[in-house]
């Protein structure tokens, strides 16, 4: 049977969320992940150090025995952030990046940055510091349309915080668009990007063709497919600014199931799996080592991992629930699985 084994790899944009809900994802990511960059909106959210560090306690607790898994923590960016807690951060071993979200973007966004370019002292200090900057690139306005909001944070927010800000490290998470793919391919090396398996796999169709379809409704919302094939291209290119993020982000079924149903896919379950099963298919195994293993880590400047995992190619059924969440493609078949 076909095998393809891999640097241990590193979830770069992870919602592992606290409570109960926790211990249910944590294990499926530390099956397979060494690391993971974790995502700070919390309710409510994870501001300062001080926080973190309890959120990090409560993370190694969730951590099975059996495996080692590092969560890598980040902090929210608010217009309230001070530059003494940017400082505190840069001086803690265990704050790797800030994380800023255009407020009311997404889930648990309300203490988000209404205008982003108030606070580029905030911005100025991270660069001083070193300290990478994570995107949620998407305005908020509710007269732009949904599908334009990732290429209109570029144009509005972005060109200009990349020139004022030329050795700030930046991740525009979870991207979406051939414009945003476009714009981190011709930035500076300061400038990367992650790419979920669910805008690798889907386009809009998935969501609302033949009935209306929640679990596939995550923010950035999936786009045509003009953009998927785009960002598969960069995902299987070999170039480093392009790396593995799920971006998996659990809400209870009925959460999703809902009149107003949140904004998330559930994917840390089979995570490796789902992105093979697009490699595989591009014919392009060979570029996912880098993809997931290498070129987060080294855009973080940490060691590589120096362990291995390995996936077997098999199908198997993904289960309809995990406790009360439901996963990505539930009841669906998946080609390859991690032995
Ligand atoms: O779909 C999403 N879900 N996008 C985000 O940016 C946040 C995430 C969540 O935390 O649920
Ligand atoms: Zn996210």
């Amino acid at each position: 049977m076909k095998t393809f084994t891999l640097t241990r790899p590193d979830d770069c944009h992870l919602h592992v969320r606290s409570g109960a809900l926790l211990k249910t994802v944590l294990r499926h990511t530390a099956r397979q992940f060494g690391r993971a960059i974790i995502m700070p909106n919390l309710k409510p959210p994870v501001t300062t150090v001080a926080q973190a560090l309890v959120y990090r306690d409560e993370i190694l607790q969730a951590i099975p025995e059996t495996v080692s898994f590092e969560p890598l923590m980040t902090l929210y960016l608010t217009a309230a952030t001070t530059l003494e807690e940017i400082e505190r951060a840069a001086q803690s071993e265990h704050i790797y990046a800030f994380k800023l979200y255009p407020a009311g973007a997404t889930t648990n966004s309300d203490a988000g940055v209404a205008d982003v370019t108030r606070i580029y002292s905030l911005l100025a200090a991270l660069e001083k510091h070193d300290l990478p900057l994570l995107l949620h690139g998407e305005v908020t306005d509710i007269e732009c349309d949904i599908f334009d909001r990732e290429q209109r944070f570029i144009d509005r927010y972005l060109i200009d915080i990349v020139k004022q800000f030329p050795n700030l490290r930046m991740v525009l998470e979870h991207v979406t668009t051939k414009e945003a793919v476009q714009f981190v391919e011709g930035a500076d090396s300061t400038v990367a990007a992650t790419i979920t398996p669910q805008h690798l796999l889907f386009n809009r169709n998935a969501m609302l063709s033949g009935g209306i379809k929640p679990h596939y409704y995550c923010l950035p919302v999936l786009k045509r497919e003009i953009h998927r094939l785009t960002l598969v291209n960069a995902a299987i290119s070999g170039n480093k600014k392009f790396f593995l993020g799920t971006d998996s982000a659990p809400h209870l079924t009925h959460l999703k199931e809902n009149a107003c149903g949140c904004a998330g896919c559930y994917s840390a379950f089979g995570a490796m799996e789902l992105y093979t099963q697009l490699f595989d298919q591009e014919n392009a195994l060979d570029k996912l080592e880098g993809f997931a293993s290498f070129y987060g880590a080294d855009f973080y400047r940490l060691p590589r991992n120096v362990g291995k995992i390995t996936l077997q190619k098999q199908t198997w059924t993904v289960p309809a629930q995990y406790d009360e969440i439901t996963p990505l493609k539930a009841g669906e078949e998946l080609m390859w699985k991690l032995i």
